[in-house]
């Protein structure tokens, strides 16, 4: 059986390009004792690849020089040499940029329940943006009824949701958004109660968007927006630091405004999130998720692709803001 694949073609400085991919054709292998082969539906697109092929910070080390690329995908067993995976069963995992994966116990994040929600969402809503947003507002941002929310990359996969539940939590999310489109988006459908450009002098526009400072920042893109929010801090705020959408690379390392002041004096902490450290939470934070959208109250988008050779160009396109949704690319 034929498997197309996209691998690494020379290891990118800073956002990878199409020009370091390549679309193989390779024949997927005979499945040894513990395997399974699964066959993806749906290939995840994140910010996270960027990390996957530089050498740059790495805590995990990159994918190697003609791999295959990593990604996170849904898929279906189609066989099974492993007693605890079943032919038939859907699974989120670490199943790569390709038609086919022979794969391990070691390979899945979470098995999807077709039931509990559509197939798609196993890698967007219930997979790690939906996941991230729920479970960081939750452990770090702790929202308060009536405290100002700041989110980046606002209408994202992850912020599209962060904005939803923090609206819930009694919270008022404003967005931070790289146009007018999105955010009237967030204003609409998203839960937000206002929204800033930062494609245009962001600190006045922030000041009047958040008249009482800002207690939780969620924040998406690092970089010159996050120096100039921390300068914006209610007292005793707090910064989930989930995703430096804004640093092109970190070689150099960024220079930037130094905020120990603000930190100290506002008395701000900011934590780092990092999806991976919950699996054996997923479950629990998805079933919630999906009962919330049973009952109509939360919405997500998804921006589907549907060409396995335009993947490293969704990549390129999610760094440029292209992307209106969850970035996927669907197989079959
Ligand atoms: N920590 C974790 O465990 C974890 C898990 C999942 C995701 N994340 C992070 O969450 C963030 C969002 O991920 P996602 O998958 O939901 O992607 P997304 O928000 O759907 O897409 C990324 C968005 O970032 C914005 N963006 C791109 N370049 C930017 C820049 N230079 N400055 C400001 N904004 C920029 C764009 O929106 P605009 O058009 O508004 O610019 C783009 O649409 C990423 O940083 C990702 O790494 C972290």
């Amino acid at each position: 059986m034929d498997n197309r694949q996209i691998t690494l073609r020379s290891r990118p400085i800073g956002i990878p390009q199409p020009e370091h991919f390549e679309l193989r054709t390779a024949v997927v292998p005979e499945l040894g004792e513990g395997e399974f082969l699964v066959e993806n539906c749906y290939l995840s697109v994140d910010p996270a690849q960027r990390g996957y092929v530089n050498d740059e910070n790495n805590y995990a080390p990159p994918v190697p020089i003609g791999a295959v690329m990593r990604a996170m995908a849904v898929g279906k067993v189609i066989a099974s040499r492993n007693a605890s995976v079943h032919t038939g069963d859907h699974y989120y995992g670490w199943f790569g940029w390709q038609d086919y994966c022979v794969a391990t116990p070691a390979s899945l994040l979470r098995r999807l329940d077709p039931d509990q929600a559509p197939l798609s969402t196993g890698a967007g809503l219930l997979g790690i943006n939906g996941l991230t947003a729920y479970l960081a507002l939750q452990d770090i941002g702790k929202p308060k009824a009536g405290e100002t929310v700041l989110v980046t990359a606002a209408a994202g996969a992850v912020g599209s949701i962060v904005g939803q539940l923090a609206r819930q939590s009694g919270a008022r999310p404003v967005a931070v958004v790289g146009s007018e489109e999105k955010g009237r988006q967030c204003l609409a459908e998203y839960g937000y109660a206002a929204f800033v450009n930062y494609k245009e002098p962001l600190e006045d526009a922030l000041r009047a968007a958040c008249p009482d400072g800002i207690h939780v920042f969620f924040d998406n893109t690092g970089g010159t927006i996050a120096d100039t929010v921390l300068r914006q801090m209610a007292l005793f705020g707090r910064v989930i630091q989930c995703g430096t959408m804004s640093i092109a690379s970190w070689v150099p390392a960024p220079q930037g405004p130094r905020n120990d002041r603000e930190i100290l004096t506002r008395r701000l902490r900011i934590e780092g999130f990092v999806i991976f450290d919950h699996i054996a939470r997923y479950d629990a934070a998805a079933t919630h998720l999906a009962a919330l959208l049973k009952a109509g109250k939360l919405r997500y988008a998804e921006d589907i692709g549907h060409d396995i050779a335009l993947a490293p160009q969704a990549l390129v396109d999610v760094y440029s803001g292209l992307n209106r949704g969850k970035k996927l690319i669907r197989l079959r």
